[in-house]
């Protein structure tokens, strides 16, 4: 692998994104983007393989992508392989949380002398969960779909991580919340990204207006007595930064909370996209210097 980072934004406009991951150029719908694309048309045809929803989920040339590949980016290596629903197995826009997590992770185990617990919900292919082992943590990752937990078992294996202090649970997040706060099992702190619209691992549905406020409450339900952070993203719409803040800040009185729209990041800054948003409430000292 060369120096450079494995993931880029190359250009976007039109409803659409041109992204590398490693050397594998993709492009894939995007709606935020309702600007003129940048790059000439030639460089968006060059793609290895492109995705739209327009007729349905269709990939374009999908056997030109590798089976999968992998890349680092962010101080992880992921493994990366196109699915149906046009995801790859990343969402780069987390790159900065995961950087977040590792950096106040491992101030927080060098604070207390020791290990800090986090729980991530929702985990999908465990890029928190592996920036959060890199950082010291003991950890439980928990996703309702048996093979996206054996996806990021893959992932901490890729970065040495088969060993390390790491629940893999497929389970239900409400169901698996409930039991954790009726085994009086306790975390230092919560990871959470969860979907507009989700199955449970035995076909539980997940509604993030319906469930959203009882999720919260549970979260705070699994708080140890020195909690550290409680970290929430979402890509549903409506959820602006400001909402994602409200929604913290009701939860979790007199913490520190932080928010903000996480970016596909581009080589230059300015045309970098927003794609989503995050909401951090930090409790206690400030082992990371970063949250305010
Ligand atoms: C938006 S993705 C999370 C992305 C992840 N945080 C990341 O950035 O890499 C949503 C994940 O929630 C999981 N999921 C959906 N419904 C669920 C439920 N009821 N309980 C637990 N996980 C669920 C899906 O399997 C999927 O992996």
């Amino acid at each position: 692998m060369t120096g450079r980072d494995g993931y880029e934004l190359l250009d976007s406009g039109e409803g659409r994104k041109l992204e590398r991951f490693g050397d594998v150029t993709i492009a894939r719908p995007c709606a935020q983007a309702l600007w003129a694309q940048s790059l000439p048309r030639g460089r968006w045809e060059r793609a290895a393989a492109a995705f739209d929803r327009e007729d349905g989920n269709r990939w374009h040339n999908r056997s030109a992508l590798p089976a999968s590949w992998t890349i680092e980016t962010a101080g992880l290596k992921m493994k990366l392989s196109g699915t149906d629903f046009g995801h790859l197995g990343i969402f780069p826009e987390q790159r900065e949380q995961w950087r977040w997590i590792r950096e106040t992770v491992r101030a927080a185990c060098a604070a207390r002398g020791g290990r800090v617990s986090v729980l991530n919900l929702f985990a999908y292919s465990g890029g928190a969960t592996i920036a959060a082992a890199q950082g010291g943590a003991e950890a439980c990752h928990l996703d309702a779909s048996r093979g996206m937990v054996q996806w990021a078992r893959e992932n901490a294996a890729l970065n040495g991580l088969e060993d390390a202090p790491v629940r893999w649970i497929a389970d239900d997040a409400r169901k698996f919340l409930a039991r954790e706060i009726r085994r009086g099992r306790r975390y230092d702190a919560v990871i959470l990204d969860p979907p507009t619209f989700g199955r449970g691992a035995k076909g539980e549905l997940y509604k993030f207006e319906r469930d959203l406020p009882e999720t919260f409450s549970s979260v705070a339900g699994v708080l140890s007595d020195n909690p550290l952070f409680v970290l929430f993203s979402s890509h549903s719409p409506g959820v602006t930064p400001a909402v994602a803040e409200c929604l913290v800040r009701r939860a979790f009185k007199g913490a520190r909370v932080e928010c903000g729209e996480m970016m596909l990041q581009a080589a230059d800054a300015s045309m970098s996209v927003p794609s989503g948003v995050f909401a951090r409430a930090a409790f206690g000292g400030n082992p990371s210097g970063g949250a305010a």
